[in-house]
């Protein structure tokens, strides 16, 4: 048997109050239906459709996927009339399982258990609400077998009593689908076509339903406005934490941590708080985060300790360096290893040699610094000419003085010393002091101006 799943993703969101459709809005920077995707991916389906209606464009432009197909619900007239507009997609001998774009955390584990006990019957995943009010209410008989779902509108006061509801996710056997689907109709309180009276259908056609819960209750959850989705992201934050820390890391509060992407982590790594973490970032062995600083598409050498308030984007840092606090690294930013690197230095596109430091107020950009440089307070390689960028070359051993101007295209020989408050315009010889600028004057009989009297 072949697994197609589809994936219910029309619905307007009016909620959100928001542009944009409610699928696309991110939980850890992914688009809600994404993670649905990755998830329904990793079952292995033959295919995945996604029903889309509201902002389809939209959705069809950020979920790029080539394996995905697509159908149009042009008007949301149920559940049932959106699975009905992905069946040209689907094969008698496939299982259906039936996805919401908008429930974001259901595990794999859990569908995998669901598609297990539905076997080649039905299977339905239900949760027990202390207050189910909302959602489509599992109606059982004597025995306790699933008999039918009653919508809360429809429902009547023994039926709204039942606390077990229906999370929407079910799935299917394919060969009975679409005639199910044809018998539906929309005579109810909202005037639709619910997925949820198929369950009677399978019932008096005697194909079994099984029953399974998941592990966690959002699992089940939906996003519907924005204080749910900010519930979402923070119980998706706290799974990934305790992932972390129970692989090794050390989060100096779970709670304040947020990971938008992967991590990849060596031993004896420590996180303080409020340190984001986006794209793909690899740690490698006893690697120290400070609290207040974003990681973006960065790779971080052994031993390495990074003080609070850094912000690093699409860098590379080698073993042993000690960066920040306060220090920006731009894309391209190449540091080899065991470099320092202070507060308020922006580094891009630059390579930094084995142990130089810049630790000061300064501006590295589209530059080559060699090993054991030191690169004094204030100094600005002036990679911008107005119209192109340029190179600076840093020989090893050099020694820059504070506050100077390296004027690009220019290379500073090795062992080379440039006196404080240059401006280097022309390369400049090895082992050499090279100084700019006026002569020191001071000016005889000089007053500072007075206030004139009024
Ligand atoms: C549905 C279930 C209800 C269940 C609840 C769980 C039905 C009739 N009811 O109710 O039993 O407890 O979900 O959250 O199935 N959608 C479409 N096209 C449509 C209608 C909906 O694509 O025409 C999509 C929505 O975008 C959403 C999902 O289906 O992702 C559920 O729709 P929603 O309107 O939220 O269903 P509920 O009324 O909450
Ligand atoms: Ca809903």
């Amino acid at each position: 048997m072949t697994l197609a799943v589809v994936i219910l993703a029309a619905g307007k969101g009016t909620r959100m109050k928001s542009s944009m459709p409610k699928v696309l809005h991110p939980l850890a920077h992914k688009p809600l239906v994404q993670h649905v995707i990755d998830t329904a991916r990793s079952l292995d389906p033959s295919q995945i459709v996604v029903v889309y209606g509201h902002g389809g464009d939209q959705v069809r432009e950020v979920v790029i996927d080539a394996d995905l197909s697509w159908a149009e619900q042009a008007e949301q007239l149920g559940t049932g009339h959106a699975v009905q507009q992905a069946m040209p997609h689907i094969k008698e001998a496939d299982r259906v399982l039936v996805l919401y774009g908008d429930v974001p955390l259901t595990s794999a584990e859990t569908l995998r258990e669901l598609l297990d006990q539905a076997g080649k019957g039905m299977g339905l995943l239900t949760i027990n609400l202390d207050d189910p009010s909302g959602y489509g209410r599992i109606v059982r008989d004597d025995k306790g077998a699933v008999e039918r779902i009653v919508e809360q509108k429809d429902a009547n006061a023994d039926e709204l009593a039942i606390q077990e509801v229906n999370t929407g996710i079910m799935v299917f056997p394919g060969e009975k689908l679409s005639g199910w689907l044809n018998g539906l109709s929309n005579n109810n309180a909202q005037g639709e076509y619910y997925l949820t009276d198929l369950l009677a259908m399978a019932v008096s056609d005697g194909v079994s339903i099984a029953v399974t819960q998941p592990e966690h209750q959002f699992e089940a959850d939906g996003v519907n406005n924005k204080l749910q989705l900010a519930e979402l992201e923070r119980a998706y934050q706290r799974l990934q934490a305790d992932r972390l820390m129970t692989d090794g890391v050390l989060l100096r509060d779970p709670n304040r941590f947020d990971l938008r992407g992967s991590l990849t982590h060596g031993t004896d790594c420590e996180i303080d708080i409020n340190v984001i973490i986006e794209g793909n970032v690899t740690l490698g062995n006893n690697v120290k985060i400070g609290a207040n600083v974003v990681l973006r598409n960065v790779s971080i050498g052994d031993n390495t300790v990074v003080v609070e308030n850094c912000i690093f984007d699409n860098a590379t840092v080698g073993a042993d360096c000690t960066i920040g606090p306060f220090s920006r690294l731009r894309p391209g930013a190449d540091l080899i290893g065991g470099a320092h690197i202070g507060n308020f230095v922006e580094i891009k596109k630059s390579v930094v040699g084995l142990g130089s430091k810049v630790n000061h107020l300064t501006y590295i950009g589209d530059s080559q610094i060699g090993a054991g440089v030191n690169i004094g307070a204030g100094t600005i390689t002036c990679n911008y000419d107005g119209a192109n960028k340029h190179t600076t070359v840093i020989g090893d051993n050099a020694f820059i003085g504070s506050n100077s101007a390296l004027v690009a295209p220019v290379t500073i020989g090795k062992g080379a010393t440039i006196g404080a408050g240059s401006v280097i315009r022309k390369d400049t010889p090895d082992d050499k002091l090279t100084l700019s600028g006026g002569k020191q004057v001071t000016i005889e009989n000089w007053e500072r101006p007075k206030k004139q009297p009024k």
